[in-house]
């Protein structure tokens, strides 16, 4: 259940459903094409992951969600100009039977978006409700449900008092309280049906002790917010390279354009704002400054994003950096990505799906509310209270092969492999 049928939704759908038919590679899906050690480098054992794991498989997924505008999904793929016509005629049909259901959506929170088809209630609480009889008709028709916010981005929220708990996060939607964003709406609906949520967007969603107490409370599982696809994803590669070489830091000047209705989005300060949070904070926490003040203390680190429709979902990012190395020379190293948004977003949804959906039926993982393994895929990680997140996606990768190990009994494994050489 996707809440947002926009750029992202639609690649992600009209993908799976290529792929299905044979048209296409699941290319950038870890569960579709990754493989995964198990034992000794010496045994040769590497199997897929999606025949090492208990996945869902493709062929039995089924789609729906909710949207503000009205229209089927070939058309939602059209406005959005990813995928090409071509792709887009083979799976028409396939796309034309899928049309979200009205949403829950407020003006306030996502400031350049009017919606035209949205539910209306009596408050936030009246609203949620009507999202959890959609999750229920739902549940009806499928055997397990994971719910996906590929919404825009909203404005950027502080946690207040209505998020430290559960009862006062209900009594706040009963109240209309303003700190409480229709996206969490969607989260309290799926998580008090049991289902497993996932925010792929810079907003305040779950990340509060409100919904990590439903979380647990009903073992569904939730974890970070906005999808790790493209600058950041480098960014979280480089970093720990300079670091891992004791090399210097001194500016970190990252800027975008992209002209998709995500760029119109963030276009907004309120929503930029929101982004730009969410993108600041690996680099520090990368970095480490307290432990190493003489590499990274004086850090400047900037992130622009300025919409220029021209270039649609095809995204360019650069970055600037200023490096130093040994008696303080400085150097410099300019990235300039030209990317696709929802290309490399797509698959990062569909791997969150399976994994979330694998986590909700692990008796050892469902329980814990935040799902530390899945960090591989966000930009803004979330962890337990007082654990700094993990950014480094080495780590990141690591972590989650081994959660994966551990899910099925296997062996984890360190990487410290004396027992090669007779130790
Ligand atoms: N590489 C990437 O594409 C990438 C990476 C990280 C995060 N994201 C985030 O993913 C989200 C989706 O990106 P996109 O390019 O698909 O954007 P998009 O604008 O194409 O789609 C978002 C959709 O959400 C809908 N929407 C907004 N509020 C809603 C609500 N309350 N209920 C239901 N629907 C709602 C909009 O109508 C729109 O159709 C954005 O927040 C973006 O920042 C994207």
């Amino acid at each position: 259940m996707t809440v947002g049928m926009g750029a992202v939704c639609t690649t992600l759908i009209a993908g799976v459903e290529a792929i299905r038919k044979g048209l296409a590679k699941p290319i950038g899906s870890l569960t579709q094409m990754g493989t995964i050690r198990l034992g000794k480098r010496t045994d040769a054992n590497s199997p897929l992951m999606r025949d090492f794991l208990p996945l869902a498989k493709l062929d039995d997924l089924v789609f729906t969600g909710w949207d503000i505008f009205g229209g089927n999904l070939y058309d939602a793929a059209k406005t959005a100009q990813v995928l090409d016509n071509e792709t887009l005629e083979k799976i028409r049909p396939y796309l034309e039977s899928i049309e979200p259901m009205p949403a829950a959506f407020d003006q306030h929170y996502v400031k350049r978006l009017t919606g035209t088809r949205i539910k209306s209630g009596k408050n936030k609480r009246d609203l949620a409700e009507q999202l959890r009889k959609d999750i229920q008709a739902f549940k009806k028709k499928t055997d397990r449900q994971v719910v996906i916010w590929t919404g825009s981005t909203e404005i950027f929220l502080e946690p207040t008092a209505v998020h430290q708990t559960l009862a006062a996060f209900e009594k706040g939607m009963e109240n209309d309280d303003p700190g409480i964003a229709p996206s969490q709406l969607y989260a309290w609906a799926a998580l008090t049906e049991g289902i497993p949520f996932i925010n792929g967007a810079p907003n305040l969603t779950v990340d509060i002790p409100a919904m990590n107490e439903l979380s647990r409370k009903m073992n569904a599982p939730i974890c970070g917010r906005d999808f790790k696809t493209g600058q950041t994803m480098i960014k979280s590669v480089l970093a720990p390279a300079f670091k891992a070489r004791m090399l210097g830091v001194s500016g970190w000047y990252s800027t975008n354009i992209l002209g998709n209705r995500d760029g119109e989005v963030l276009d907004d300060p309120e929503s930029f704002k929101t982004k730009e949070e969410s993108k600041l904070g690996l680099l520090e926490m990368i970095l480490q400054p307290d432990l190493y003040p003489d590499l990274y203390k004086n850090i400047f680190h900037k992130v622009r994003i300025n919409y220029y429709p021209p270039r649609g979902d095809n995204k360019e990012g650069w970055d600037n950096i200023d490096i130093f190395g040994w008696l303080g020379y400085p150097m410099q190293l300019k990235v300039d990505f030209l990317c696709r948004d929802s290309i490399l977003a797509a698959p990062l949804a569909l791997d969150l799906c399976l994994f979330m959906d694998l986590a909700a039926r692990t008796p050892s993982l469902r329980g814990l509310g935040i799902q530390e393994w899945l960090s591989f895929y966000f930009k803004a990680p979330d962890s337990a209270p007082g654990v700094y997140p993990e950014h480094d996606l080495f780590i990141q990768s690591m972590k989650m092969k081994n959660t994966l190990r551990h899910i099925m009994g296997e062996d984890l494994i360190t990487h410290l492999g004396l027992d090669y050489y007779g130790g």
